[in-house]
């Protein structure tokens, strides 16, 4: 637990399900080229299973790390359609995320399984971007707190202090994926504030502060600036922007910007 506050910005892209390997192998390389002029921002991509071996081959002599959408908990077994964190790691991932809402809302992900996965991938030394979020109709009843409460305490249930500080939060409002609504920086710090006092009080504040707590929803180039400036922000779970190096990589040196601010 040495990082130190405020945290170099960490901006991952999360391709979801799109691209071609032809498309994904020039992605990651005009990022990869574009990387160098955001020296200070670990840059995540996060492409589909498929195409992880092919980006794989393109970031592998840069600092451009990679991550997997999702993986199950068994280390092998009969379960087809599934990968494993051994095979993530296997293709070169240093990441993975886990929980993601798409995962929850679609697939009926659960946070026990949440849960089960965010172990399995510390087992095998991934990091997990443990995804959380409220949905809008949690929100306008008023019961964001008591949602985000419940999927952090369920999705790192077991876990010890050591354990919880190799985690990387994501906090996604599930209104705000996709649909170009992006929170305001006030209510995005409001909830990042609540998941460190929540590390804090559960874990202590060495590891709250260590934590890396990530905003995604919407971000783009010309919102990363006004998120990344609010004291707990660290850094953006992109999708959309990511499809592009030029609107990735203007949200990494944006977040670079306000991180200089924040020091
Ligand atoms: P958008 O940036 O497209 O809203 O997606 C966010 C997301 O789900 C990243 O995991």
């Amino acid at each position: 637990m040495t990082n130190k506050r405020p945290h170099p910005p960490l901006v991952a892209g999360n391709w979801k399900m799109h691209l071609s390997s032809e498309e994904a192998a020039r992605l990651a390389s005009q990022t990869a080229k574009g990387a160098l002029d955001a020296p200070g921002a670990e840059l995540v991509l996060i492409p589909p299973f498929t195409l992880l071996h092919a980006v794989k081959r393109v970031v592998s002599d840069t600092p451009v790390q990679l991550g997997a959408q999702n993986m199950h908990w068994e280390d092998k077994g009969a379960y087809t359609g599934e990968v494993s964190a051994l095979m993530v790691k296997d293709a070169g991932c240093r990441y993975v995320v886990l929980g993601h809402s798409e995962r929850r809302h679609l697939f009926g992900e659960t946070d026990a399984a949440v849960n089960k996965k965010t172990k399995a991938a510390l087992r095998h030394g991934l990091t997990p971007i443990f995804c959380l979020g409220e949905t809008l109709e949690e929100r306008d009843t008023g019961r964001t707190f008591e949602r985000l409460g419940s999927q952090f305490a369920a999705g790192l249930e077991g876990l010890d202090v050591g354990s919880v500080a190799k985690v990387v939060l994501a906090y996604e409002p599930v209104w705000a994926i996709g649909t170009g609504k992006t929170a305001s920086p006030q209510q995005a710090q409001e909830v990042h504030g609540f998941l460190r006092r929540s590390l804090s009080e559960r874990y202590g504040k060495p590891a709250a502060d260590c934590a890396i707590i990530l905003y995604g929803g919407s971000v783009k180039p010309d919102n990363a600036f006004s998120l990344f400036r609010e004291k707990d922000i660290d850094g953006f779970l992109v999708g959309g922007a990511s499809l592009e190096a030029a609107s990735f990589l203007q949200i990494a040196k944006e977040a670079l910007r306000a991180h200089k601010e924040k020091r």
